[in-house]
């Protein structure tokens, strides 16, 4: 009965992101097992028995399993030979901050993290979603010493997912019309790319006029602080969690889908040695290939800019 049931994967963190992408990974009904861990000693096991608890209702087999952990690497066994692993630990952003303002805090969390992680789950693909986004992906491949195809990060399908929302909203068209993409940095060089926005086919251009487009853009790069700002304490997990938990099942299912996220460019668009937002081929590997898209000059250019505003913290991190 429950022959088709998967693989394992493990979800960093308990907070509302990491219970949230649990939730949407075990309601999937495509894992054997969903690991949630916390260091808040109960969270994560209560938090397990509870979403086992709404199995029957909701109808999947998927067994959600809660660990306590340690910094010190302790109940980590409970994640071992997971084949995907999300990374949510660490501290989200307070209104009037910046992804960035994070990043000392955090940088000491994923490092201890994705260095217990490989420990324990040493064929791993890692998916970092803790912020500043960028930076901690690149800091949990250093730290792991993983390939960097087996590392990346979600925020392009989080991004591509506000700014398609705010077009169907400002057309009044189902959001199942409009594809949209952004590529870059998740934070204030993100490349929200117009030239490749649709809306059931159509060019973006043609339904919208340059400054309406424009201020959807701005709208979708401050798009994580404007729901910080509502909520006052956290920040948002709803959407953000959709986009990790869609990576996640990608990989398990070796789905080979082309999704935009934080991968390791090397080359492609003429960047190279980044963690940068693109577009990639998903798969049981992780990212199988980034795939390049067409871009008009301006958009390549501020990708390029993008790539070096990330390249200069990312070095800093090494010694985080
Ligand atoms: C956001 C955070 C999760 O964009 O980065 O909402």
């Amino acid at each position: 009965m429950n022959g088709h049931l998967n693989g394992k994967v493990t979800v960093v963190g308990s907070g509302f992101y990491g219970s949230t992408t649990a939730q949407r990974l075990a309601e999937y009904n495509v894992f054997k097992t969903v690991v949630l861990t916390d260091i808040l000693e109960g969270k994560p096991e209560g938090l397990a028995l509870d979403l086992n608890q709404s199995r029957s209702v909701e109808g999947f087999e998927t067994k959600v399993v809660g660990a306590t952990t340690g910094m010190d690497g302790s109940g980590y066994e409970a994640t071992a030979d997971s084949d995907v692993v999300v990374i949510t630990a660490g501290l989200p952003r307070k209104p009037g901050m910046s992804r960035m303002d994070l990043l000392e805090t955090n940088a000491k969390i994923v490092r201890g993290v994705a260095e217990n992680i490989a420990k324990h789950s040493p064929h791993a693909v890692i998916i970092v979603v803790s912020n500043p986004l960028d930076e901690m992906t690149a800091l949990a491949q250093i730290a792991s010493n993983f390939p960097h195809n087996r590392v990346m990060g979600q925020a392009g399908m989080l991004d591509t997912a506000r700014f398609t929302h705010f077009v169907a909203e400002e057309l009044g068209v189902a959001v199942g019309a409009v594809k949209t993409l952004t590529l870059g940095s998740h934070g204030d060089t993100m490349v929200p790319v117009p030239s490749r926005c649709t809306v059931n086919g159509k060019p973006l251009s043609d339904l919208l006029s340059a400054e309406k487009i424009e201020e959807l853009v701005v709208r979708t790069r401050n798009g994580g602080a404007e729901v910080v700002a509502l909520l006052k304490t956290g920040s948002a997990y709803y959407a953000p969690s959709a986009a990790a938990a869609r990576m996640a099942k990608a990989v398990i299912e070796d789905s080979g889908a082309i999704m935009p996220v934080c991968a390791w460019v090397d080359g492609e668009y003429g960047i190279k040695g980044v963690y940068l937002g693109v577009e990639a081929e998903i798969g049981k590997s992780g990212v199988r290939k980034v795939v390049e898209t067409a871009l008009t000059a301006t958009e390549i250019a501020s990708l390029k800019e993008a790539a070096e505003a990330v390249r200069s913290k990312q070095s800093d991190i090494q010694s985080l």
